[in-house]
């Protein structure tokens, strides 16, 4: 099996995954900006990682959009947030739902990790975002359950990254 890891970044949390990730597998890892599709030809697993942000997942475009050109690989990504990983249905419906379109989904195997949310590290674009969020979503007659949720997170403060959580993943991609 020969693995590439990429990840796109803003705080270092999922390349700390990255690295991780990597490590245990002995592969290749790159930082996504320094990497194209056409540099993928050799690899037989390819694993992206990308921070959430708004549901999105940072960057995961690089995959997706080129899809027919990664046909027979293994892919697989990971992402790192805020939300608990056992939100199932803020997953599924959020996360899934907006960034894996059509049979993308059945493509690629998705795994996700608790990232890292320190306020005085944000920049300001991120907090001004966090908090128009917040009050939006406060304003709302009767907020949802995941909306309560989503309003408590923008207050998120820590570091819950965990290495041990990657060994789900790394078995997937020895398989
Ligand atoms: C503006 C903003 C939006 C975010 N949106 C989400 C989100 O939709 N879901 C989530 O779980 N985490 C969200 N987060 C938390 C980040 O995904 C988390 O901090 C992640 O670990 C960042 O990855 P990085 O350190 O690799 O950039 C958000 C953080 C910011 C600052």
């Amino acid at each position: 099996m020969k693995a590439v890891v990429i990840y796109k970044s803003k705080y270092g949390s999922t390349k700390k995954y990255g690295q991780w990730i990597a490590n245990e597998l002995g592969c290749d890892l790159f930082d996504a900006k320094d990497i194209k599709i056409e540099n993928l030809k050799d690899y037989d697993t390819v694993i992206y990682g990308g921070g959430l942000y708004a549901e999105v997942i940072a960057g995961v475009s690089l995959l997706t959009k080129s899809i027919n050109m990664l046909e027979g690989k293994k892919l697989i990504v990971y992402t790192t947030g805020i939300t608990p990983i056992d939100c199932r249905e803020y997953y599924d419906e959020m996360v899934i739902q907006k960034n894996f379109k059509g049979d993308l989904k059945d493509k690629i195997k998705v795994f996700n990790f608790p990232g890292k949310m320190l306020l005085k590290e944000l920049s300001l674009v991120h907090r001004t975002a966090l908090k128009t969020l917040k009050k939006i979503m406060a304003g709302k007659e009767n907020p949802t359950d995941m909306e309560k949720m989503l309003i408590d997170l923008c207050d998120a403060n820590g570091d819950f990254s965990d290495k041990a959580l990657i060994y789900e993943l790394t078995e997937y991609a020895k398989e």
